[in-house]
């Protein structure tokens, strides 16, 4: 309202310029709520007093505190995370990886045991294998495909099990529910690596105790965005979300609210995506010009007929092939117009990397070999662009 000259100045107007600056706008009167969730990227919240402080960490009241131990955009992305997976609660963390180290120093003390499925992401080996190692932390691995090899490698000290739904780069679909049944007998935490099968199967209702996905990819789908997901029990959900505070893992607010716009179109990027792979993954098993196509909706795949009963809508959204060696792949990479070597997976758009140079890197020879990584493999990232524009792009980048 704009002052008159003659009546006193209410009290509001004698603040300082600096002091009307400083202080925070509060939230405007409204009688109706946003229909799309609002971004609150405050990172602290104020209390009414000490009552109040000592009932929000009691939990004997809901509320905010401090945005690395909650905020409202990662509840409502980890309730949908949560509801998605079957799950009691939902945790959003800064990465995939913070999520995956969550989980671990939630899981594991001194002296402790994990199973690794062959194939893992890279920096998930070496978190285990170099990080955790470092705190005296011993790793076995196994081939997710047989259970029977999870078996073989478990000790009385094996606290969690992880494998990724999908392998990277050469798509070998986890036997979930078997290694679930050894998990089990084993009293070990079976942690699912998701990040490649979102809505293609659901790994607790398999029999998983927790699943973890890099929501950078398909869930986000975008590229514009790093942030991780983990749905479980509530119990360890809570601890682990106590872990994620303390080590600083934790997500932040925008790029929360991005990934829960990104999951609005999660189902039908995924089932768009999934059909054009099968689409160029048939082209590409037979053409002459490509050694080997590796993707689970090929027959020929190792694990097709388990791929074909357990996965719903879709074989998934990546395709790797074998271009023979190293510079057959660079030739390709480089001959490409429309398809960028962008390291990532899962975007709008096709991408391709190449794992030997990138996720890959910096594993030996030996692991390469057991894993069946060759130089010349290129992982192609299927988006949603028409089929045909994809195929004239990769038909003509093929190298004789
Ligand atoms: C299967 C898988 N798990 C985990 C991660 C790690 O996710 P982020 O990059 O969000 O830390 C990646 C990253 O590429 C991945 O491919």
């Amino acid at each position: 309202m704009p002052h008159s000259g003659n009546t006193p100045r209410p009290e509001r107007d004698h603040l300082d310029p600096s002091t009307l600056c400083a202080r925070p706008a509060g939230l405007p009167p409204s009688a109706t709520q946003p229909l799309v969730p609002p971004l609150q990227l405050s990172s602290v919240y104020s209390v009414a007093g000490l009552e109040q402080i000592d009932a929000l960490y009691e939990r004997r009241e809901q509320g905010f505190i401090y945005a690395r131990d909650g905020h409202p955009n990662a509840s409502q992305l980890a309730a949908k995370i949560a509801a998605l997976e079957g799950a009691e609660a939902g945790l959003v963390c800064a990465s995939g990886m913070a999520a995956e180290a969550a989980l671990f120093l939630t899981l594991l003390g001194q002296g402790a045991h994990v199973a690794l499925s062959e194939g893992l992401y890279g920096k998930t080996v070496a978190l285990v294998g170099r990080e955790l190692a470092r705190f005296g932390i011993s790793h076995s691995l196994f081939d997710a495909a047989r259970p029977e090899s999870l078996r073989a490698v478990v000790t009385p000290a094996t606290r969690v099990v992880f494998a990724e739904t999908l392998s990277n780069p050469l798509l070998r679909l986890a036997d979930i529910a078997g290694l679930a049944e050894v998990s089990r007998v084993a009293s070990a935490t079976l942690v699912i690596d998701h990040t490649f099968a979102p809505l293609l199967c659901f790994p607790l209702a398999l029999g998983a105790d927790v699943v973890a996905h890099s929501a950078t990819k398909l869930i986000g789908g975008h590229s514009d965005l790093t942030l991780g997901l983990a749905a479980g029990p509530s119990e360890l959900i809570a601890r682990t979300a106590a872990t994620a505070s303390t080590f600083g893992l934790s997500g932040n607010p925008f790029e929360s609210w991005l990934a829960l716009r990104g999951m609005a179109t999660l189902s039908l990027r995924s089932s768009r995506a999934c059909a054009t792979a099968l689409k160029l993954a048939e082209r590409l098993a037979g053409d002459r010009r490509v050694r080997t196509a590796h993707y689970p909706g090929l027959v020929a795949h190792p694990d097709h007929v388990r791929a074909a009963h357990w996965l719903k809508g879709g074989f998934g959204t990546i395709v790797t092939i074998d271009l023979e060696d190293r510079q057959r792949a660079d030739l390709f990479i480089r001959a490409l117009q429309h398809i960028p070597f962008a390291p990532s997976l899962a975007d709008v758009a096709t991408t391709l990397s190449h794992p030997a140079s990138t996720s890959h890197r910096n594993q030996s020879p030996e692991q390469w070999a057991r894993q069946g990584i060759t130089p010349g493999l290129v992982r192609l990232s299927v988006g949603l662009e028409d089929p045909d524009d994809l195929w004239a792009d990769i038909d003509q980048a093929l190298p004789p």
